[in-house]
């Protein structure tokens, strides 16, 4: 059969490079801590979980579509009015949405050199063109995304802070950003990793997105509420997106177990706090005891770090990977963000940093081969997590 005698998806689809999540396996390995894919070390709420349980009586009916009561406990959790609030399964639905909404065939999108994959994805699906603004030290770059807008850019993609980087900009840029784009282009804040942010000078967005006609600010529970298997994001934004997006999502995109889960998770800050109390002080430690080694690693703001290896043979970023990850040590390998001399690594339990900064260590001194073989001993009791 010729391809015209079959159906053809559009234009775009077929140049998606499908998006590969992070490792979650470690063949061999005794014990496995995977620090893959940024999730918490500390699990969810256990509010949050027994909410969960308690939908698995009423499995039969259909999720309340609107999700209103979980965007009111949203609205009151960040002050914001539930009508401007939108949620969905992950922020990935949202992001998907939001580009299917604003994007067709010939608009353009801007994301950053290692800006997240879904960007690109979300905008391809649509027909339209990703167009990649450069970076400067890994950071997104205000006047080089300004300098890549054109007649047809409809839509500027910045995570804040930004995955692989953990990087992030200052509220002042992002509102200088905003400022000098056109009226027409929608800027996407997404602020996945907003929870972990210990600068005076961020915020997540919620101000611009309250004071402005074209910006939105995207959510997630997959990070600091440790919901990720439940697929629950949301996002902010002036009442004419909310209204375009509630009329193209799924009637029932975000599922019962999800809604009351999120509801007790946000209510439960004490939870919150301390998952970032552990990330704040991990994510230092990890930072100081990697760069001891004579590893670069990128300043992050959020609850993973990116880490440089040299080009050298037997100390490279896959070999450390294959080395780590015989030792059940699973990090991320980000080539597909065009970092292939780099692992990303989430902050993990105390046990897991210490175990992944030990086998650095003996890595960076002899190499792939190590001196200790493989797999790392099981917990002691006193462990803390
Ligand atoms: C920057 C960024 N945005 C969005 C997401 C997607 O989150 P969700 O699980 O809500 O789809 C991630 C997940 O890794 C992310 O890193």
């Amino acid at each position: 059969m010729s391809a015209l005698q079959r159906p053809e998806p559009r234009p775009g689809v077929l140049d998606i490079h499908a998006y590969v999540p992070g490792k979650s396996h470690a063949p061999g390995a005794a014990r496995a801590f995977k620090l893959s894919s940024n999730e918490t070390p500390l699990g969810p709420s256990p509010k949050a979980m027994a909410a969960y349980r308690a939908v698995a009586e009423h499995l039969q009916d259909y999720p309340d579509g609107a999700a209103s009561d979980l965007r009111e406990a949203i609205g009151r959790a960040f002050g914001l009015d539930p009508a401007r609030i939108v949620c969905g399964a992950g922020s990935d639905d949202l992001l998907n949405l939001l580009a299917r909404a604003y994007l067709r065939d010939g608009d353009e999108a801007i994301h950053t050199t290692h800006g997240f994959l879904v960007y690109p994805i979300a905008t391809l699906g649509t027909g339209a063109k990703p167009v990649v603004a450069p970076e400067k030290n890994y950071t997104a770059d205000v006047d080089a995304i300004l300098g890549a807008v054109t007649a047809r850019t409809k839509i500027v993609f910045l995570a804040n802070p930004n995955n692989p980087t953990g990087t992030y900009v200052s509220f002042d840029e992002v509102k200088r950003l905003h400022r000098a784009l056109p009226p027409h282009v929608l800027l996407v804040l997404d602020a996945a990793y907003a929870e972990y942010v210990r600068r005076t000078d961020y915020e997540a967005g919620i101000e611009l997105v309250a004071t402005s006609e074209n910006t939105v600010m995207c959510r997630t529970f997959s990070k600091v509420h440790g919901l990720a298997a439940l697929r629950l994001g949301w996002l902010y934004g002036p009442a004419h997106v909310v209204d375009a997006i509630n009329r193209i999502r799924g009637p029932f995109n975000v599922n019962a177990p999800a809604i009351a889960a999120g509801i007790a998770a946000i209510e439960d800050t004490a939870h919150v706090e301390r998952s970032v109390v552990h990330n704040t002080r991990w994510l230092a430690w990890l930072t100081e005891e990697i760069g001891k080694l004579g590893l670069a690693v990128t300043p992050s703001a959020a609850n993973f770090v990116l880490i440089h290896f040299p080009q050298k043979k037997g100390r490279a970023a896959k070999d450390a990977d294959a080395f780590l990850t015989k030792r059940g040590l699973i990090l991320r390998r980000v080539e597909a963000y065009k970092l292939p001399n780099a692992l990303r690594m989430s902050v993990g339990t105390e046990e897991a940093n210490r175990l992944v900064v030990a086998a650095l260590r003996e890595f960076m001194a002899h190499g792939a081969e190590g001196k200790t073989p493989p797999p790392p001993e099981p917990a002691s009791e006193g462990d803390e997590w």
